[in-house]
């Protein structure tokens, strides 16, 4: 279904104030693209948000197993789109098959669209869209680690070569669904 709804441009200020009432909501969709074009979204839960140095930015912790991971890698560029109420499902089925082995956006009925400036596109099913540029990553090791995270990585017994990446990626542009933007703001 071709979408009719108008985009309302935000800002990174008003967004945020809304961002941990979004995030304890549902977990988020990340999408990619491949360079041949083909689009990929996994479920994503470990989401932060904040400015340095007058550059809004989100940190996304992807594990480097992720076909995901590849992808930021490889664009440059993700976008992070807000579920709509009704989407568990395919929050679940993103966030549990890898699409290495599926076509996710068909296998959940979703639709890719292109975004308005980075080469990944945004979700036409979900309700807020963030357009994200990587500008660094870092890496989780044992021994850069330490406290809780280093509890969290030696309980749930992940290899080494497994430890999440922080994707660092400036925000660039921000909209919404009108009946969206007009409910939350
Ligand atoms: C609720 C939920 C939240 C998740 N959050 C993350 C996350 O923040 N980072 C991560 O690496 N994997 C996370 N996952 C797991 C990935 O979504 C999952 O491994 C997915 O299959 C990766 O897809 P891909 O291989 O197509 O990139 C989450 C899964 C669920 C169900």
């Amino acid at each position: 279904m071709e979408k009719t709804m108008a985009y309302v441009e935000l800002c990174f200020t008003d967004f945020s104030q809304k961002a941990h009432e979004l995030l304890a909501g549902s977990p988020w969709l990340l999408a990619t693209a491949s360079r041949q074009g083909k689009a990929n979204v996994m479920t994503v839960g470990a989401t932060g948000l904040g400015t340095a140095a007058g550059v809004h930015y989100v940190v996304e912790w992807i594990r480097p197993s992720c076909y995901s991971s590849e992808l930021i890698e490889e664009a440059g560029a993700f976008t992070l789109n807000v579920p709509r109420e009704g989407m568990g499902e395919a929050v679940r089925l993103c966030g549990s098959v890898s699409g290495r082995d599926q076509d996710k956006f068909a296998e959940a009925n979703l639709t890719a669209m292109p975004s308005k400036i980075v080469p990944a596109p945004v979700i036409q099913e979900c309700g807020i869209h963030l357009e994200c540029r990587l500008t660094g990553i870092w890496e989780a090791r044992p021994e850069s680690i330490s406290g809780s995270s280093q509890a969290y990585y030696e309980k749930s017994g992940t290899p080494p070569d497994n430890y999440h990446r922080c994707y660092f990626a400036e925000i660039v542009a921000i909209y919404a669904d009108e009946d969206v933007a007009r409910r939350l703001w």
